[in-house]
């Protein structure tokens, strides 16, 4: 049977988008029907998105047709309802359980397949309406497609770019959708997560750190959010935007990132320790800039100290239930390495992977070994939040988190 999808198109200038996600669907095997608001229909004629789906796009509730019940059988018929590009004002509508037209009452009806992939101004994105609008929807197990940021229709610059098409596209694929909140796996749970960097400061301009891009630690706090937990992502200076509906603690210094760990890492469930933190810090700190030739000696040989282990501190401390995952980033012997890291450090599982020229650092995937007391198992390269959902999956399925 082909998954059936009701595609949901509201008003605004990304309309046209979905004509590409129709088709992109069907290429994939899907059977779309469409429904509108009144105002996509200004920007893209309900004909189009007839023609390319071959049934009628719907409008309106009391239009004359063979469907009495339009909305009721519309949602009784779909495995995901997807409303992408869905406006500030649909959200609301949505988040409000208003159905005053035929797509916010299908998504009344369809409340427990829902997808919205918002799309707006930067400004309309980040006002506290419609951020709460979302909250409120991504806590009722709705899953909201994190908008980019970029270039605006507008002119303005910011986050409220819809997602990439093909990115909605999967997200609308993928068989948790049919997942009511209670459902999803760490729904009533709490997740920390470290990531990125630290920075260990020499003087206001000098600092020793490394490469690490902070992006397996954001795609594992994403996907515990997209698996209903509540996420706490303490992160070193990266350049990435702040995930929404996770909470995100920004530190540079490794010292910092332990002070803002031991805040949080009591009650939460899982703790995943993806930061790469600096081992070593130069031992004195200039308040001012250190000056060639005035102190040559300060610059040439830095003496350094050690820093916390983060994750050996707090994992000696963990509370029978709590679930700790470390990473080993290693050049050779990956898997030897990481057995050893399961012992010395006292985590429960640990994402081994080896770093190199392409490997690792700043990359979009990883390959990666689990190692747990149970063995080793053998994840192939991936985009990273594809590794980072079957991190927590393996997690929650070996430990019973969930
Ligand atoms: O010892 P190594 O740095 O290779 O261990 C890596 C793991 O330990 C990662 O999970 C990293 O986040 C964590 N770590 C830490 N604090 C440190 C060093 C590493 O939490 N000071």
């Amino acid at each position: 049977m082909p998954r059936k999808i009701l595609l949901g198109v509201s008003g605004c200038i990304a309309a046209y988008k979905a004509c590409e996600m129709l088709r992109e669907m069907q290429r994939r095997g899907c059977d779309v029907e469409v429904v509108m608001t009144a105002n996509a229909t200004r920007f893209v004629s309900p004909h189009t998105f007839s023609a390319l789906s071959g049934r009628p796009a719907l409008v309106d509730n009391f239009a004359d047709g063979a469907d009495p019940i339009p909305h009721i059988r519309m949602a009784e018929e779909c495995d995901a309802f997807l409303v992408a590009p869905c406006t500030a004002n649909v959200a609301a509508k949505i988040a409000a359980g208003i159905a005053d037209d035929l797509l916010t009452t299908c998504a009344l009806a369809a409340h427990d397949r829902l997808l919205v992939a918002p799309a707006m101004n930067v400004h309309m994105y980040e006002s506290p309406a419609t951020r709460q609008n979302l909250d409120a929807l991504r806590a009722r197990g709705v899953r909201v497609i994190e908008p980019g940021s970029g270039y605006l229709a507008c002119g303005d610059t910011g986050k409220g770019r819809l997602a990439d098409v093909s990115d909605i596209v999967s997200a609308a694929l993928d068989p948790a959708v049919e997942a009511p909140l209670e459902r999803l796996p760490l729904a009533g749970r709490k997740v920390m997560v470290t990531a990125g960097p630290t920075v260990e400061w020499l003087d206001p301009v000098r600092y020793v750190s490394n490469p690490s891009s902070g992006k397996m630690g954001f795609a594992v706090a994403k996907a515990a959010r997209d698996a209903g937990a509540d996420v706490t992502l303490v992160s070193g200076p990266v350049s990435l935007d702040d995930p929404d509906g996770v909470k995100v603690v920004r530190v540079n210094t490794a010292s910092e990132m332990l002070e803002a760990c031991e805040e949080h890492f009591d009650g939460c469930d899982i703790a995943v320790f993806a930061a790469a933190v600096s081992d070593y810090r130069p031992r004195m700190r200039s308040e001012r800039k250190l000056k060639k030739g005035v102190d040559g000696e300060s610059l040439a040989c830095i003496e350094m100290v050690e820093n916390p282990d983060i994750l050996a501190t707090l994992a000696s401390r963990k509370a029978p239930g709590q679930f700790v995952v470390g990473f080993a980033a290693e050049t050779d012997h990956v898997v030897e390495h990481a057995r050893e890291k399961l012992q010395s450090k006292g985590a429960d599982m640990v994402v081994a992977n080896q770093v190199g020229e392409h490997k690792g650092f700043r990359e979009d995937g990883n390959a990666a070994f689990l190692v747990s007391d149970r063995g080793s198992l053998e994840l192939p390269y991936m985009p990273k939040d594809e590794l980072a959902a079957k991190i927590l999956e393996v997690a929650c399925d070996n430990f019973k988190v969930c």
